[in-house]
C-alpha cells in the first residue's frame, strides 16, 4: 500500500496536492500526486511501499486545510463484477491485513467523491454498505462502531460502479464524517444560510466536551461583517452577548433577543467598547486575506480578544499560496510579540471560495 486518498471540494484539488506533497516531504516522504481536476479527491503515490501508513498516522489530520478526509488506499480496483463486488474488496483487505494489525477495525465507511457525477453513486454506495459490512463482519474484522478514537476505520471508495479504492483510517487521525462532511441542518429560525459555516467552524474547532465551557453567557463577542445575522444567531444562540459590526440591518429576530448590540460602523476601524472584555472575535467580512489577517492580528496582539473565527476569501487563482502567505505571517508576528497560541485552519464543508481559521490565545 503506497498511496493515500484525499477527498476535497471539487475544484481544490490542486490545493490538495501542494498541501499534501510539502506535508510529505518534511517528514522525508517523497511521491507524487495525482490530480484530476474536479474530481474531488487527490491520490498522493508514495515512491516507497508503506509509506502512505506512516503518513497517515504521522501527519495530523488537524494540521490539513483542503483535505476533508485522509485515507491509505490500494492500487484501484477496477471491472469489478457486478454480480459479485464484494470477493474482490475481501481479498484486498485480506491482503492488507497481512501488512498492518488489521482486527477489530471499527466501521465500513462505502463511499464517493463530493461531486454532482459522482453523487449518483451515493444510492448505490448506501445500498452496498449493507452486504459489504456483514462480509467484513464475518471475517472477524469489523466492531461495526463508527465514533471509536482508535483503531482503525474501513473506507472502500467508488469512483464508479465497478471501481473502488479499497482501504483505511486512523480513528484517531481523521476526519470523524462520512465523506468527510458534518451533517448540519439549517436552524429554520436563523437569517442566513452561512450560519451554517460557524455552526461547522465550532464543531470543528471545539471539542464538544468543551463548547458549554468555551462559549457561554459570561462572554462577551464582537461579529465584523454581521449582517444579516447568522454568525450572531450562533453566538447567541450559545448565550453570548455579542456586538454585531456593519452598515447594514440586522435581522430584527436577533434585536428581539436583547443579546446583541448593533453597531453601524467599519469592521476595520471599530474598538471593542470601553471597560469591555471580548472574549470571541467572529470575522466574515469580504476583503483580501492579507487584510483580514492584519486585522486579526490587531486584535489580538492588542489583548482585544482570546479567541477568533474568521474567514479568508479565496477568489484567487494560488490559493495555497495565498493562505500560506498570510498565516504565516500573522503567526509570526503572534510568536515574535511572545504569544502562545493554537492556530489550525480548514476548508469546511458550507465554505465554498473561502477556508475558515480558528486561533485561540493561551
Ligand atoms: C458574507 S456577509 C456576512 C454574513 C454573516 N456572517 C451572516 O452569517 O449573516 C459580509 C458582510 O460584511 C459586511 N462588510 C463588508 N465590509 C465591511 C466593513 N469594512 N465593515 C463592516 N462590515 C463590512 C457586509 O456589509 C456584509 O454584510
Amino acid at each position: 500500500m503506497n498511496k493515500l486518498a484525499l477527498y476535497c471540494r471539487s475544484g481544490f484539488e490542486k490545493e490538495v496536492a501542494a498541501e499534501i506533497t510539502e506535508k510529505a516531504t518534511a517528514l522525508g516522504v517523497f511521491g507524487f500526486a495525482r490530480v484530476i481536476d474536479n474530481s474531488g479527491y487527490v491520490i498522493f503515490e508514495c515512491y516507497q511501499t508503506g509509506e502512505a501508513d506512516r503518513l497517515a498516522r504521522e501527519i495530523p489530520f488537524d494540521s490539513l486545510i483542503f483535505a476533508r478526509q485522509m485515507i491509505v488506499v490500494s492500487d484501484l480496483l477496477e471491472e469489478l463484477p457486478p454480480v459479485d463486488r464484494i470477493t474482490p474488496i475481501i481479498q484486498q483487505y485480506q491482503l492488507i491485513s497481512t501488512q498492518i494489525k488489521f482486527n477489530r477495525n471499527n466501521d465500513i465507511w462505502v463511499e464517493t467523491a463530493d461531486t454532482n457525477e459522482a453523487k449518483e453513486l451515493l444510492g448505490f454506495c448506501r445500498k452496498f454498505t449493507v452486504p459489504l459490512r456483514s462480509a467484513l463482519k464475518k471475517q472477524g474484522w469489523l466492531m461495526g462502531e463508527s465514533h471509536q478514537k482508535s483503531g482503525l476505520n474501513l473506507h472502500c471508495f467508488f469512483i464508479k460502479s465497478n471501481a473502488c479504492y479499497v482501504g483505511y483510517s486512523y480513528s484517531d487521525n481523521h476526519s470523524p464524517h462520512f465523506m468527510g462532511i458534518p451533517r448540519l441542518k439549517f436552524p429554520i429560525d436563523a437569517p442566513s444560510r452561512s450560519t451554517l459555516k460557524l455552526e461547522e467552524a465550532i464543531l470543528t474547532f471545539i471539542p464538544q466536551t468543551e463548547e458549554a465551557k468555551r462559549l457561554n453567557e459570561t462572554m462577551l463577542a464582537v461579529d465584523l461583517g454581521a449582517c444579516p445575522g447568522g454568525w450572531t444567531y450562533q453566538l447567541v444562540k450559545r448565550g453570548l452577548f455579542v456586538y454585531a459590526v456593519d452598515h447594514g440591518k440586522m435581522a430584527a429576530s436577533l434585536h428581539d433577543t436583547g443579546r446583541i448590540e448593533h453597531c453601524p460602523e467599519d469592521g476595520f476601524k471599530f474598538q471593542p467598547p470601553k471597560r469591555k472584555q471580548i472574549h470571541w472575535l467572529v470575522c466574515d467580512m469580504v476583503e483580501k486575506p492579507s487584510r483580514i489577517t492584519a486585522l486579526i492580528g490587531k486584535w489580538l496582539l492588542n489583548g482585544w480578544c482570546r479567541e477568533t473565527i474568521f474567514n479568508l476569501k479565496l477568489p484567487m487563482k494560488k490559493r495555497y499560496a495565498e493562505v500560506q502567505l498570510c498565516l504565516q505571517k500573522l503567526a509570526d508576528e503572534l510568536h515574535s510579540h511572545g504569544l502562545k497560541f493554537h492556530l489550525q485552519a480548514k476548508h469546511l464543508y458550507h465554505d465554498r471560495e473561502e477556508i475558515t481559521v480558528y486561533i485561540q490565545i493561551k
